[in-house]
């Protein structure tokens, strides 16, 4: 089979033929029907340091955002059955650690991710634990399968404070801060406002349902937040950027008593004065690491076929799996996208 594969401590990815994956007990296997860039991809395909310290397995088909068709089942499978379509859900959990017994698997002690710390899913075929896949439903199509963890990250964040009638600011609308402002459109924000540094971006989350962006590289944003909520400021904040600056920043539109919560990860430490940002403010500060395993995804699916949510509006870009390597360098030069997805057929052909 044809898989994008790590193959050295360096910059880079092959696509290549690998052999054929072969489903170990309570695995199955899957002929992929898309799959998904992430910024962990781009992080293992430049080889900085995020990525030397955390992929040690070379050489390794990338990926972890899939969607696919069960082609066959390994030894001791229960529930799928050859035929089913399904979505990965990406943290694979030990299902023994004080997390695991005591209803937080998702953020699991010892989590194995695919495309890190084991084959992914920027292959035709991949073998995967028959326990992390969700069966379908006929409403949602593989391309939306294809992008439903990156929205479950989203979903997992908003399920938490339903902010139904709230002001709603979320920073950045990559991939992540779109799926933040679907997720608070269909549940019921009175008004998003969504910041980024690039227009291509915020057209894409007025389409996602912001409604209003500013454009943070020109214009601090408090003026106009707190002209919105009447000199009050934000309820409810989400950073889905990543950005020290961004985030110590925000507590100046937040509101007294408001919640900050953050998706982004910041590549260096992030300041913020406890005193008047915090503590006087009462103010809540939560972190989210992948979605809750499975009720996001009972949730996520229910919004879809609904007619709540559309993920498609997050992919902007279809690329053939034997174009990933120019996917990686568009996104590498910054150049316009949201998500890309890889499509299959006619690989190896
Ligand atoms: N917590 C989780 O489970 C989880 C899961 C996936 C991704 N992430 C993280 O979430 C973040 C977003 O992921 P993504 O795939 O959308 O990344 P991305 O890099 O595509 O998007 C980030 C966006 O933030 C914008 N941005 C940067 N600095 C800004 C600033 N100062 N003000 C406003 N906007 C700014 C960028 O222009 C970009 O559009 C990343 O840090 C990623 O690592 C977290
Ligand atoms: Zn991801
Ligand atoms: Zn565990």
């Amino acid at each position: 089979m044809k898989a994008l594969v790590k193959t050295e401590e360096a910059h880079g990815a092959s696509y290549q033929t690998m052999p054929m994956p072969v489903p170990a007990e309570g695995e199955v296997l899957l002929q992929v029907g898309g799959a998904a860039i992430c910024g962990t991809d781009l992080h293992v395909f430049a080889w900085n340091d995020w990525a030397t310290h955390n992929v040690h397995n070379i050489p390794l088909i990338m990926g972890h955002e899939f969607a696919g068709t069960v082609v066959e089942l390994g030894p001791r499978c229960r529930d799928l059955k050859v035929g089913d379509v399904v979505a990965g859900e990406t943290h694979i959990t030990c299902g023994h650690c004080y997390q695991c017994r005591n209803g937080m698997r998702h953020i699991c002690a010892n989590l194995i991710q695919p495309g890190l710390h084991r084959n992914g899913s920027f292959a035709e075929f991949m073998a995967y634990p028959e326990e992390f896949l969700v069966k379908l439903p006929k409403g949602i199509s593989m391309e939306q399968g294809t992008v439903l963890e990156p929205l479950g990250v989203g979903v997992s964040a908003v399920e938490n404070i339903r902010p139904a009638g709230d002001n709603v600011v979320v920073i950045g609308s990559g991939p992540i801060g779109l799926a933040v402002i679907l997720s608070a459109h269909a549940m019921g924000a009175s008004d998003i406002t969504a910041l980024d540094l690039s227009p291509y971006r915020l057209s894409l989350a007025s389409k996602c349902g912001a409604t209003r962006t500013i454009n943070t590289s020109s214009a601090d944003p408090t003026e106009a937040i707190m002209e919105v909520t009447h000199g009050v400021g934000a309820d409810v904040i989400f950073d889905a950027s990543g950005s020290p600056a961004a985030i110590s920043h925000c507590f100046k539109y937040l509101r007294k008593g408001g919640s900050v919560h953050l998706l982004g990860l910041p590549s260096s430490p992030t300041p913020i004065d406890l005193s008047p940002d915090v503590i006087f403010k009462e103010a809540t500060i939560h972190g989210y690491h992948g979605r809750k395993i499975f009720s996001t995804w009972t949730r996520m699916i229910n919004l879809i076929e609904s007619g709540k949510i559309d993920p498609l509006l997050m992919i902007t870009h279809r690329v053939p799996l034997s174009e990933a390597v120019g996917a990686f360098e568009l996104l590498e030069r910054g150049g316009d996208a949201g998500k890309i997805i890889f499509t299959f057929g006619g690989e190896g052909k």
